[in-house]
């Protein structure tokens, strides 16, 4: 096993720059300090995290976008969605819904920065799990890369992994060189992409993915999953219109919709663009997070199912007697008062999504106090307050999921509650809470949806929410 302190780092930058020289992109290891390590320590999910000396410490409910983002820096605010990530690939592998038990997952995260999504993935998952998992962490950033591969030399994963290379796409395996489970490249992420089948591929670029997904999508075996961030929310949202019109084809309304739009135009996109490969997607779990939207879909190879896109594609037309309703065709007068094409199929999957507990986030991702006595003891300042807030930060990572998953899975009507008084002809709404328990009391679901709005999805008819809503209203401040 390769000693890796924080005080004195030793790894093998000849190799690297060989491999580079040969263009193979390959990083075997590399041996001198990249500058400015080992910077300051940070712990995300159970997870050591060198951030550098000039990025201030997080907070731990990081909202919005980073300020910075050049090579190397760590955004903060994306931790829930890496613990989201870390959930689904665990759920993947505990539930076998995507290989047999017996068979590995090659998974690669395309664009990895400092690698804290892949190296939380090798701690965090259990190690019953480990050795099926055959990772890959790809930046074209070399600065970067080099702290991925010293935080991973400096904190190895519990269990020493040793994977022997398998054939990739072209016949030989020059494109694996596990170090201790994790095989760092240095290319272009549309050409790691495609060396091999992977069964899952992580894109998380800056701004918009959609330079990516051709080549994600032919990245994939025949059954994977693909899990897109995308930051260009103005694009997205509509927000900006000649964006939106450009990138995604798309025309928006920014209204209250406009987070469920944006995640349902990547839908769309990424939906379109696998039907031209003969590929169909089923969402998994596609959400608005504050700044970016995040998707995560499974990918088969289905010439039939990918000719039925038509089918989950359509427009969101503001109405005047309920909020919206999803056309398929919309005339020229509902365009006008519409967004789209959207994806209007449903959003999650029930079984997986229902398993997305706060419960499940504890225990998966965060350290018991053996664990964090040992990162105090490598450096890491952490107190009480750390230990809590942490906690809280790890369950609002996945909070009101499973409450939402089944009718996230199917037809719903989604609302944000501040502006139900205005249909209903009241001063002020109820409490979101009383609003959902009496919906459920007679009936009907009603459930949270993870947003910074106060959203609610339901299968009451609009005129049993406003009945609801004028029975509980608020009297206006
Ligand atoms: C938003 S960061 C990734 C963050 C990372 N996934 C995480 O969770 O910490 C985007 C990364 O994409 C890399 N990048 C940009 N263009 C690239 C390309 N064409 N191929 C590979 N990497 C690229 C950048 O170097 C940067 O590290």
């Amino acid at each position: 096993m390769r000693i890796f302190s924080i005080a004195k780092p030793y790894y093998r930058c000849g190799l690297q720059v060989e491999a580079q020289r040969d263009g193979m992109g390959d990083r075997a290891g590399a041996d001198s300090t990249p500058p400015g390590w080992p910077g300051q320590l940070w712990l995300e999910g159970k997870t050591m995290v060198h951030l550098l000396d000039e990025q201030s410490r997080p907070t731990h409910m990081p909202r919005g976008p980073a300020k910075r983002t050049g090579p190397g820096f760590l955004n903060p605010a994306m931790a829930p969605a890496r613990t989201r990530s870390v959930m689904l690939l665990n759920d993947a592998l505990e539930h076998e819904w995507l290989t047999q038990a017996d068979k590995s997952v090659r998974v690669l995260d395309a664009l990895c920065s400092t690698g804290v999504r892949v190296r939380r993935w090798r701690n965090e998952i259990p190690s019953q799990y480990q050795e099926r998992l055959r990772i890959t962490a790809n930046d074209l950033d070399k600065f970067a890369l080099d702290w991925a591969q010293a935080s991973h030399a400096a904190h190895p994963p519990k269990k020493e992994i040793h994977h022997l290379p398998e054939e990739d796409r072209y016949g030989n395996h020059a494109s694996q060189n596990f170090d201790n489970g994790l095989n760092f490249r240095q290319l272009d992420a549309r050409i790691a992409m495609i060396e091999t089948g992977y069964q899952w591929i992580d894109v998380d670029p800056f701004g918009s993915p959609v330079q990516f997904l051709d080549s994600a999508l032919q990245g994939l075996s025949r059954v994977g999953v693909l899990e897109i961030t995308a930051t260009d929310t103005a694009a997205l949202t509509g927000s900006s219109s000649s964006s939106q019109a450009r990138r995604y084809g798309a025309k928006g309304i920014v209204d209250v919709y406009a987070h469920d739009d944006a995640v349902r135009l990547l839908l769309a996109t990424v939906a379109t663009a696998a039907a031209r490969l003969d590929k169909a997607i089923t969402p998994l779990l596609a959400l608005f997070d504050g700044h970016h939207v995040r998707i995560s879909c499974l990918v088969k190879t289905s010439r039939e199912q990918a000719s039925n896109i038509g089918e989950n594609i359509g427009w969101r037309i503001r109405e005047d007697d309920v909020p919206y309703r999803f056309v398929q065709h919309p005339t020229p007068e509902q365009v006008k008062r519409g967004s789209g094409p959207l994806w209007i199929g449903p959003l999650w999957n029930k079984e997986i999504a229902s398993r997305m507990t706060e419960e499940k986030a504890i225990q998966l991702c965060q350290p018991d106090s053996n664990e964090v006595d040992t990162f105090i003891a490598q450096g890491l300042t952490w107190d009480e307050h750390d230990v809590e807030y942490s906690t809280r930060e790890l369950r609002r990572s996945v909070r009101y999921i499973s409450q939402a998953a089944d009718l996230m899975s199917r037809e719903h009507l989604l609302l944000n509650l501040d502006s139900l008084p205005k249909w209903a002809g009241v001063g002020g709404a109820p409490k979101i809470e009383k609003l959902i328990s009496s919906l459920c009391d007679s009936g009907y679901s009603a459930a949270r949806i993870p947003d910074i709005e106060p959203l609610l999805a339901t299968d009451a008819p609009f005129e049993i929410v406003l009945e609801q809503v004028r029975e509980h209203a608020s009297s206006p401040k």
